[in-house]
């Protein structure tokens, strides 16, 4: 978590940093800070709360210069504050940084410096970066970055700078994303394209222990024994227009409504040539006995409809797991699994670790990411890119259903080359596909009878969500959206196990939101409605229901028909819209919600 940017160049630094955090806010947003270069030292203002308190700081304080870096945090070690916001600045003044990840030995490096007289200012790991920069640096600032990079364990994405070296503006990263920004005007380093491509639209994606040293006029690479590096720059397909708001008042009713875009585009791209289409043409599916799906949150949830998917159209079963958990497990996965990891930004800290973990036994990896250039893009085997371009707000939508439409058509192919459907069939089920974007188009015509229901829920202290097979799987999905960002208590449970302990939390005013798009279970979802009904809740029934028949107790959001194998993506449409309103209703700080910050790149 954590945004970071730095820029050296021409122009005046501040408002290019401070524009730069507003869209790396999603990363974390206790607190702001930002350190200009200036000929005696750094100006530096820092403040706990949003970026506009940060703002109104420097409304107060303008500052100037042409080089500084800026950081937008999400606590980890010591509360938000001022103080622990960063940048941090050694005890010499000599020193800047800001730092994206966890320095995991610092209590050790910290009592170390402590001991040769050195005087902490913050509670936070980050400040051991910069007091022990400080500590090495003897005239090179790139040799002092080397050495704090050997001395400490964890994960970083890192901005230096050191008063005696007026031009110099150094990143480094290990484990956290690190982009190299490059413009006419000058050189850029942030945690994410967006924050750079109101300036360019060519980036560096360094890898772990590259160094990158910028200055107004050139960027150069190093390896961390200080040999030059080669270095690909890349040129971004994501427009300006992808990371703004575009009118909407807040980037989730944006990208939720970019759905059918967003999914004809990920459709698109595994039909045409290009990487998704190759990797999924190349794996060879046969050679693998299992298939484990492993993520976190949402990207998680995925991975559940996906096993009803695959196991539907493969009959091969599918491990889900949580990365948190398959981490630590001690898997039973070897050559002849296939692990498939599910991100968004590509750079959970516990898909990672899964992934890396998977790797070490010798299984496949194939990852289902957004973020080009992201740790888990690079790292494992094969990557599938969704076409979600950025997705600003923390919770998850344009994502989620990009990462669903990529597994659909994988358990599509891999049942041809399984020899479990036909290609008739499959020609079938592809065009199904297909035409989800437009069905997807047609719910979200109706907005505002959804608009309208929810803004009738804000009351609930509690909301259940239930399903059967792949409905329970979207249902998870629906009270994850809800909870994260309405702060209603929500829990999603199997239809049939709501009689083995649940329905005793079912009183007056409990909402309970049925899934329903499984025709052969419709009469197994209705009578667990029925029976909230009678315990004196509400329904809201969503799903393909002809039979359906609204009472004052009963709503129905009707959905398009469709196989219910697919019928998730138009589920999650209205789960989407159903939290998004009540969450506004509410007033809420809808695309950040507290406590939460997009990307989890720590444990
Ligand atoms: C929920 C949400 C999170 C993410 C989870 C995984 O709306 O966004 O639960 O799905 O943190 O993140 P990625 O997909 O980046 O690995």
């Amino acid at each position: 978590m954590c945004g970071i940017i730095g820029y050296v160049g021409k122009e005046n630094a501040v408002p290019i940093i401070v524009d730069g955090l507003k869209k790396l806010e999603y990363r974390g947003y206790d607190s702001a800070g930002v350190a200009i270069y200036k000929d005696d030292g750094f100006d530096v203002v820092k403040q706990k709360g949003r970026l506009s308190a940060l703002e109104q700081r420097l409304a107060q304080k303008p500052l100037v210069g042409n080089m500084g870096i800026g950081h937008t945090r999400w606590a980890t070690h010591g509360e938000p504050s001022d103080v622990n916001s960063h940048p941090h600045v050694g005890s010499k003044n000599k020193i800047a940084v800001v730092h994206n990840g966890i320095i995991e030995n610092y209590k050790h490096l910290k009592e170390r410096l402590e001991h040769w007289g050195v005087n902490f200012a913050s509670q936070t790991d980050s400040e051991v970066i910069a007091q022990l920069a400080e500590h090495y640096y003897s005239g090179d600032l790139m040799d002092a970055v080397v050495k704090v990079s050997n001395a400490v364990e964890g994960s970083y994405a890192l901005g230096v700078m050191c008063v005696d070296e007026p031009d110099t503006l150094i990143a480094i990263k290990k484990d956290n994303p690190l982009i190299i920004g490059v413009a006419k005007h000058g050189h850029f380093i942030a945690s994410d394209v967006p924050a750079v491509l109101k300036h360019t639209d060519k980036v560096c994606y360094l890898n772990d222990k590259e160094i990158a040293v910028l200055k107004e006029g050139s960027v150069k690479f190093f390896d961390i024994d200080g040999e030059p590096l080669e270095k690909q720059v890349e040129t971004v397909t994501w427009t300006m227009d992808d990371a703004e708001k575009g009118g909407y008042p807040h980037f989730m009713l944006k990208e939720i409504m970019e759905q059918p875009k967003v999914l004809r585009d990920t459709i698109q791209s595994v039909l045409k040539s290009g990487n998704n289409k190759n990797v999924i043409d190349t794996l060879d599916i046969s050679r693998f006995n299992k298939i484990v799906i492993t993520a976190c949150g949402s990207a998680y949830n995925a991975g559940v409809v996906a096993r009803y998917v695959f196991e539907q159209l493969c009959r091969m079963s599918v491990e889900v797991e949580l990365a948190s958990e398959f981490r630590y497990k001690n898997a039973i996965i070897d050559e002849k699994t296939l692990v498939i990891l599910v991100s968004q930004s590509g750079e959970t800290a516990d898909t990672i670790a899964a992934m890396r973990e998977a790797k070490s036994k010798n299984a496949t990896t194939l990852s289902i990411v957004n973020v080009v250039g992201s740790t888990i893009a690079k790292e494992a085997n094969f990557c599938l890119f969704t076409a979600a371009g950025p997705e600003i707000a923390v919770a998850t939508t344009k994502a989620f259903s990009s990462q669903l439409a990529l597994l659909y058509i994988l358990s599509i192919r891999f049942a041809v080359k399984l020899g479990k459907i036909s290609q008739v069939e499959e020609q079938k089920y592809l065009l199904e596909i297909s035409q989800l974007p437009d069905k997807i188009s047609s719910i979200l015509k109706r907005i505002d009878s959804i608009q309208m229901y929810a803004s009738e829920c804000v009351g609930y202290k509690s909301i259940f969500f239930i399903g059967r097979n792949i409905d329970y799987a979207i249902a998870l999905e629906g009270s994850l959206k809800l909870k994260e960002i309405s702060y209603i208590h929500s829990e999603a449970y199997a239809g049939g196990e709501l009689k083995h302990g649940t329905i005793s939390l079912v009183e007056e005013n409990t909402l309970v939101v049925a899934l329903s798009n499984c025709e052969r279970l419709y009469g197994k979802i209705m009578s667990n409605a029925e029976q909230v009904i009678s315990r004196g809740a509400k329904v809201l029934l969503i799903g393909n229901c002809p039979e359906a028949k609204e009472t004052d107790k009963l709503f129905h959001i009707g959905l398009p028909q469709g196989s219910e194998l697919f019928s998730p993506s138009l589920s999650v449409i209205v789960l989407q819209l159903f939290s998004y309103y009540v969450a506004a209703n509410k007033g809420l700080d809808i695309d950040k919600p507290r406590n939460l910050a997009k990307s989890v790149t720590v444990e």
